[in-house]
């Protein structure tokens, strides 16, 4: 985008601005601070501004209050220091005067958005001189307004927000700084089995940690009481680890853990050795021990790649683990990378955002690109372009 001249033109901006939002109020304003600069330069540009995002998953054609935009325009009203117009009905063309920003509806509303339908891409394409696709977080969905109209628009960029999350990643795994850890974390090994399966080929330790690790502690052969794991799952934690030791490859797992007696901010915590889950326990958090050794692993990695918290951070008897690792990554001179919802709420929470070198705006596409998979924004992108 910022080798364009966009003085006078229509310029179209697909952001990611699917922000939380409970009675009203912006809960996180995460993804709305990422999108706020490339606004601002194609205003401070000239242009004449329409922006455009999804919120939630409204049912097409028809209007969902509760998935309006409108917090967001009065956001970014705020922030522009003059009202943000948010225009419900757009399809057939929009005023905006030169350096105006407007906000059009959730596009969601409209049919044909979800399955790229070709009409409402084209239509779409004639609101503008110039498309910029800058949702990273959007990046992975083959929408009409994330994909289609890259087919049609007049010019397609890249936005800098995009452009900037695909450098950070591609440094991050495709010309890392060794030792390339990852930490890898979650409820389920289903959800992220591709993930795990794409980085053993390109780490150098994997740390796995809540019900993944959980599903690796029961594949090494030790009791996991009634702690959450996947006992289907068993055979591809152990293809996991056999792969990682082939490629030499650490997967280390905790030698200590804590565990209650039920799942509660209040059950009362106990550390002791992985081997000695008993029937009724429950794993929520690794223990100090293990703690200090995944500390003193990413002390020494080049790289660092978080997605997703080692314990049930949530609740405090029980967040001594993540808290750990993420002031490790912050005291660390790794570039570090982290992404994904809970992984974001874990930064914030022990405040270490300033201290994190990337922090992804995207959940679903951040776990998409880690895969390994193309995305389908940027694929469009690069055809386009003729790449
Ligand atoms: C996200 O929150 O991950 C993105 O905004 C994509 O939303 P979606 O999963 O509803 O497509």
């Amino acid at each position: 985008m910022s080798d364009l001249d966009l003085r006078g033109k229509r310029v179209l901006i697909r952001e990611d601005l699917n922000v939380p939002i409970e009675n009203g109020r912006i809960t996180s304003t995460q993804r709305l601070d990422a999108a706020l600069p490339t606004i601002v330069a194609a205003r401070d540009a000239g242009a004449r501004v329409m922006v455009m995002s999804h919120l939630g998953r409204p049912k097409e054609g028809q209007f969902d209050g509760e998935s309006s935009l409108a917090p967001v325009a009065k956001w970014l009203g705020g922030k522009l220091g003059r009202p943000v117009r948010l225009v419900r009905d757009y399809l057939d063309g929009v005023d905006v005067a030169d350096g105006e920003v407007v906000l059009l509806e959730n596009c969601r509303m409209n049919v044909g958005e979800g399955k790229d339908d070709e009409a409402l891409a084209r239509k779409y394409a004639a609101l503008c001189d110039v498309f910029v696709m800058d949702a990273f977080g959007t990046a992975h969905r083959a929408q009409a307004s994330t994909h289609g109209v890259i087919k049609y628009a007049p010019v397609a960029a890249a936005g800098p927000l995009l452009s900037a999350e695909l450098d950070a990643l591609g440094k991050a795994l495709e010309h890392p700084a060794h030792p390339l850890l990852a930490i890898v974390a979650g409820s389920k090994v289903s959800t992220k089995l591709i993930l795990l399966e794409n980085l053993t080929a390109k780490v150098d330790q994997l740390i796995v940690g809540g019900g993944i690790a959980n599903t690796f502690i029961a594949a090494a052969g030790y009791g996991v009481g009634n702690s959450l794991y996947e006992p289907d799952l068993l055979d591809a934690a152990r293809q996991v680890m056999a792969d990682a030791r082939r490629r030499n490859a650490e997967v280390p797992l905790p030698v200590d853990v804590v565990v209650a007696p039920e799942f509660s901010a209040h059950a009362p915590a106990t550390v002791k050795p992985v081997d000695q889950v008993k029937d009724g326990e429950m794993i929520l958090d690794i223990g100090p021990e293990t703690a200090r050794r995944y500390a003193g692993l990413i002390g020494k990695a080049g790289t660092v790649v978080w997605n997703g918290p080692v314990g049930v951070f949530e609740f405090d008897a029980f967040a001594k683990g993540t808290e750990t690792l993420a002031r490790a990554i912050a005291a660390s001179r790794a570039f570090s990378i982290a992404g994904g919802g809970d992984t974001l709420a874990a930064v914030d929470k022990f405040g270490i955002e300033k201290d994190v070198s990337y922090i992804s705006t995207g959940g679903g596409a951040f776990l998409e690109f880690l895969e390994g998979k193309e995305l389908p924004a940027v694929a469009a992108l690069k055809a386009r372009a003729g790449r």
